[in-house]
This record gives C-alpha cells, structure tokens and sequence, in this order.
C-alpha cells in the first residue's frame, strides 16, 4: 500500500466519500506532450508588455537592457517553450519598421485603448526577452493591414545571415548574428479583427505569405525549420467550420511552393453577455465557468475531424494559440487593458485545459495561454516595481515535467460533482513518462466541498515512493495579491510504496501533480 500524506489538513468528509479508481500502465504509452502547448501569449495590450516586461534602461526597477528582472526571473522557472508576439488583433496593425533603430515612431494602439504606443520595445528587445528567459519566438506577421513584401522584408532582417542591406542593418542596430525564428504566424483571426476576410479571401493571401516570408536563418533550414501557422477557427459557430474546411481543403492540395504546419484555433472561456467576474463569487460562478471551459475538448474534437479529413497523417497541428479565462474588466481599470484578477478557479481551469491538450496530443502540439503578464488569465501581475504570482502561474510550474513527456493513459470513473444545474466530472486525471522515465501523475479534484480519495494502480513500474505539490486555497475565488502573495501556492506531498498500490487524498478543489517511482 503507498500512502500518500499531505502537508495539509483534510476534512473528516474525506472518510465517507467512494475512492475513485485510476489505472496507469505504463507499458503503454500515446503521443509525445509537446512543451509547446505551455506557450505562452503576449501582446502590445494594456500593461503585458510596457511595465509588465518592459521598463527602459533607466527604470529604477531592477533591469537588463530594459527588460524586469523580477519577470525575468519567474517566468524562467517555468521553462515557457515559446511566446507569441507582437498581437493579437495588435498584429495586424503592426508596422516592424517602427520598432527597431535609435528612432521610434510613436503610434497608436487602436484595437486596446487607443493610447500611445512607443515602440520602445520592437524586434530587438522582443528577442533579448525571450533569450533572457529561456525561450523560442512565435512572430506573427501583419497579414490584415500590411504586405507580403512588408513580412518577407521583416523576416530577412531577423534571420538572414548573408550582408544583405536588411542583414546588415540588423547588425548596426546590434545584433549581427541571425535570430531564430521559431513559429510563424501567417495572420490572426483574419475573420475579424484581423481584417474580415472570407475563407476562400484569406486562403489566397495565406499562399502569398507562406510562399513568400522566408526563414533565412542557415540554422533553420533542416531540422529546426520555422513551423508556418495559419489562422484556422475561432468557436463553434458555422462559419468557422466552413473556414476550416477551406483552408484544409487548400492545404490537402498545396503544391511545393507553400505549405502550412499549424492551423491556429482561439478559444476562450468568457460569457460576452453579462461577463463573469474574476474576483468575489461562489460556487454558482465556480461551476458555470469550469462547465464552459469544458466545451474546449469537443472544439478539439470538431476541428480535429476537420483536419483528419485532409490530414490524416496529422502533419498539420492544431495551435491553440489563444485560449484561457476572460473575465469584466477589474473595476477601476481601462476595459481596453482586458485587466482582471486570477483565483484558484483560474488554476483548476488552467489545469483541465492543459489535460484536455495532453490527451489530443497528437494533433494538439501547440498552445499559447492568453496572456502572460496584467492581460487576462495572466501568469504574473506587476503594479510599478511589485509583483505578484498567479494561481495559474504555479499551475504552468507544476506541469513543468510533462514538457515533452510521453502521455501514458490512464483509465478512471472520474464519478460527478453537481452544483445546481450544472454536473461535472469530480476528478481529471492525466499521466505521462518524462525522458528520464519518471512517471508523473496529475489528478485536480473539480468538487469545491469534498475531498477525493484516489486509489491508484500503477502497472508496469514496482512503485515505491511519490512525492510532489498540491495547489488549493480556502476559498474557490481565493487570490494572490501583492500585499498577500502565498494564499495560492502549492505546497509539497510526499509517499510512501507499499504493495505497488497508491492511495492518494486531494483536497477539495485542488490540483496536484506527483513522481511516482
Ligand atoms: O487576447 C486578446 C485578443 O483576443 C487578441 O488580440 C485577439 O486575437 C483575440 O480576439
């Protein structure tokens, strides 16, 4: 018998509820979890990159070249695989040219409060970010409001690395060497603020920019060659279906000189009437939004058969590369800085999405939670020189091991939790086999008010031990805030093996991530 014992108290409730079975063999074993589904999203929006990245050389919050290195330093721990910039709706009015040299133009920010934009932070600095962290860049071209001759240029000045005038001139405003471009984003949502664009419209121009923006990074012409995304579906609505099914349908056709390897899809958990609000609710609100989030497994689904359909070899991914809760504005806030607070409900949702990815990892090899810093479900908040990690900042922490791990299935009656008229599974549960050969076992108990008792088989291994953390809060809209910062952190379990079986107690709403050896 493995007993595993939590650093926190439980609830006598604990003693009457049924234990759920959960089954891991691990002999058997499904796709690879690509670590790019734990990307991440930043945009030109409200507070995500000036004061959330970006404070000057001059700032007295401690920097490098300008960018925070309180920032720098958490989102390290979170080994983030790549983030996407510069938008968002931001992207396709995003003029490159702005943001680079000694001079930057002073613009606009039309689509998210219409305030100023500097320029300040551009290419260079975008890409010294993303260096100091630790990860790849995700570009997005402005495919509604600029040209192809405007990306390709773009895409010349960051990677070529022959004396071209562009080349060049990367290497005057100080960076000689070719940057590594390591997804392309061919437009967003192109249906809609991206420029309303028809399927058949867009399909066109898409061709245009996957023929023409070349990566010219010597390093990327094989085996790290720049993945081309284009804009694929946005819910559930018909229109998209039929977006969908032209772009693959093109895709099935394409000839030699364009190809894709990613069709985003942008999926919120968000009611536009009457909006959610990221700060005091009960149960009601716990409930209805963690059903909607939910809805991200048959959009999976759908965009799936889609893509099977001309696809069957999945050669094509399905990026998620906008997903995650958005909530009323915090009151107070600019509504154009899509500012909101994150509780523990954001890390029980953050982590069913993160399930759902892992169980289509197959054809789901890419996700970006929108969005990093002060914007939505934001991993970290900054107010001037503070900050703050989220709930959904320690959820990203915890996931950590299942980058690039082997999904091993695992089988379990996830049994119901009911509040009111909605009815959800009471436990999720996915399992993956790291490179090392660790086996790593995440389980979220959904039920705010009871424990769950899991007994869990492990076949395969002679299970000896577990250890690891378990995120949960006295209250479902529990928060982080500057003047509290450790209401929402995980705290460590440890176990012990006896017999190869584990009997594992969660707290209610709660998400727990183990090592099972
Ligand atoms: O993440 C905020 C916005 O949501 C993005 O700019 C846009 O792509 C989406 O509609």
């Amino acid at each position: 018998m493995l007993v595993l014992v939590s650093t926190l108290a439980l609830p006598a409730t604990a003693q009457g509820t049924k234990a759920i079975e959960i089954s891991v063999d691990v002999s058997k074993s499904g796709a690879t979890i690509n670590r790019n589904i734990f990307g991440q999203f930043a945009e030109h929006l409200g507070h995500g990159i000036y004061d959330g990245i970006w404070v000057g050389p001059d700032s007295t919050i401690p920097n490098t070249r300008g960018i925070r290195n309180d920032v720098v330093a958490a989102l390290r721990e979170l080994k983030v695989p790549n983030v996407r910039w510069p938008g968002g709706c931001f992207a396709d009015e995003y003029h490159w040219r702005n943001g680079i040299g000694p001079h930057r133009a002073v613009t606009l920010n039309p689509n998210w409060g219409g305030v100023i934009e500097p320029n300040t932070f551009g290419t260079h600095e975008f890409m010294d970010f993303i260096d100091q962290i630790g990860s790849e860049a995700y570009v997005s071209v402005n495919v509604g409001s600029g040209t192809v001759h405007e990306a390709a240029d773009w895409l010349e000045y960051m990677t070529a690395a022959q004396p071209t005038t562009l080349a060049q001139e990367r290497a005057a405003n100080g960076h000689p060497d070719p940057y590594k471009v390591a997804n392309l984003g061919l437009g967003n949502e192109s249906w809609d603020c991206g420029g309303n664009m028809s399927p058949d419209y867009y399909t066109s121009q898409m061709k245009l920019y996957s023929h023409f923006v070349r990566n010219y990074n010597p390093a990327q012409q094989h085996e790290q060659k720049m993945l081309k995304i284009a804009v694929g579906p946005g819910g559930a609505e018909p229109r998209f279906i039929d977006w969908t099914e032209t772009v693959m349908k093109a895709y099935q056709q394409h000839t030699w000189s364009w190809d894709i390897d990613g069709l985003s899809m942008h999926s919120y958990t968000v009611r536009w009437r009457d909006m959610y609000k990221s700060t005091d609710f009960g149960e009601n609100e716990y409930a209805q939004v963690l059903k909607l989030t939910l809805d991200m497994d048959s959009l999976v689904n759908r965009y799936s058969a889609i893509m099977d359909k001309y696809d069957p070899q999945k050669k094509v991914a399905l990026i998620v590369d906008e997903w995650g809760a958005w909530y009323a504005p915090f009151p107070g806030s600019n509504p154009g800085f899509l500012v909101q607070q994150n509780s523990l409900r954001d890390a029980v949702l953050a982590a069913l999405n993160l399930n759902i990815f892992a169980r289509h990892a197959d054809r789901v090899r890419g996700a970006n939670i929108a969005q990093m810093i002060n914007v939505l479900q934001a991993m970290i908040l900054t107010d001037k020189e503070k900050m703050v990690r989220t709930p959904t900042y320690y959820v990203f922490k915890m996931y950590v091991p299942f980058q690039d791990a082997t999904f091993v299935p695992v089988t379990f009656d996830a049994g119901a939790y009911t509040h009111g008229d909605v009815t959800l599974p009471r436990v999720d549960a996915v399992a993956a086999k790291a490179k090392d050969g660790k086996l790593w076992l995440e389980v979220t108990n959904v039920d705010p008010n009871q424990p769950a008792e899991i007994d869990l088989n492990v076949a395969g291994i002679n299970a000896k031990s577990a250890a690891g953390e378990t995120l949960t809060a006295p209250k479902v809209d529990s928060i982080n805030t500057f003047d509290a910062p450790n209401t929402v952190v995980p705290k460590s379990i440890s176990a012990k093996a006896e017999g190869g079986k584990l009997n594992l107690k969660l707290e209610p709403k709660s998400v727990t991530v183990v090592w099972v050896q």
